[in-house]
């Protein structure tokens, strides 16, 4: 992986990756997905059920992460059709009126925002003539819209489809693409007005229409 930072050695877009998976152990996408990904400089990974098994959550502790980064993931496995609760709990609490929304509410005003997403349904079950009859896109219009509402840009999702029969190697072609991704929005090397152009319905269908430059 290339884990090359900025001239700088500022990371131009500090990324964070708000994890949501209550069964880690269980896990074989994500938690493939995620390794590595706190070794990656500029990349802050914080895992809300590690965080606060408990579920109460520190809401100012949230929001002072929040301030000092630019681009922020939300990665989960898809339950019913949305995220595992404590993402739900979380935005309830930490995305408030007047900090991240309403006329004084600026704080996450033109940062990113980025969902990873695993499903047990595959690529074609969620289609609008498939089983689930809507894209994993459609289905996170919740998300998008309070991106929307706090004044971030929303892209499309990076989706890791059927995950039940999901190789090895398609496992590891996900995760190389992903940490590429996460690089590139540090970098600033992402072009945001095409990934998050309303008709792509999941990023990772074509990343090197989006990543510009030598880190393609
Ligand atoms: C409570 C629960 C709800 C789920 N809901 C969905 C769903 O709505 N759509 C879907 O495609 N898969 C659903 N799944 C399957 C998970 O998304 C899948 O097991 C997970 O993405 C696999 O990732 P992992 O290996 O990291 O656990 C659900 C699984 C559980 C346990």
């Amino acid at each position: 992986m290339n884990q090359m930072q900025s001239p700088s050695d500022q990371p131009r877009r500090p990324v964070l990756v708000l994890f949501a998976h209550p069964a880690l152990q269980k896990s074989r996408v994500n938690s493939k997905l995620i390794d590595g990904l706190d070794q990656i400089p500029g990349v802050t990974f914080h895992d809300l059920y590690e965080a606060y098994p408990d579920l109460c959550i520190d809401v100012r502790a949230e929001q002072e992460l929040l301030e000092t980064h630019d681009v922020v993931i939300f990665q989960h496995p898809f339950y019913w059709y949305s995220t595992p609760s404590i993402l739900k709990e979380w935005q309830d609490l930490v995305l408030e009126h007047g900090w991240a929304y309403g006329s004084t509410g600026n704080a996450l005003r033109g940062k990113t925002l980025l969902s990873v997403v695993s499903t047990g349904g595959k690529e074609s079950a969620y289609h609008p003539d498939g089983y689930n009859r809507h894209t994993v896109r459609q289905l996170l219009a919740p998300i998008e819209q309070t991106a929307h509402l706090c004044g971030m840009t929303f892209l499309a999702p990076f989706v890791a489809h059927a995950t039940l029969r999901i190789p090895t190697d398609v496992l590891a072609v996900h995760t190389s693409d992903y940490h590429r991704l996460v690089i590139a929005l540090r970098d600033d090397q992402v072009d945001l007005e095409k990934a998050a152009a309303r008709d792509r319905s999941f990023i990772n269908q074509d990343l090197n229409d989006v990543i510009r430059g030598e880190i393609r």
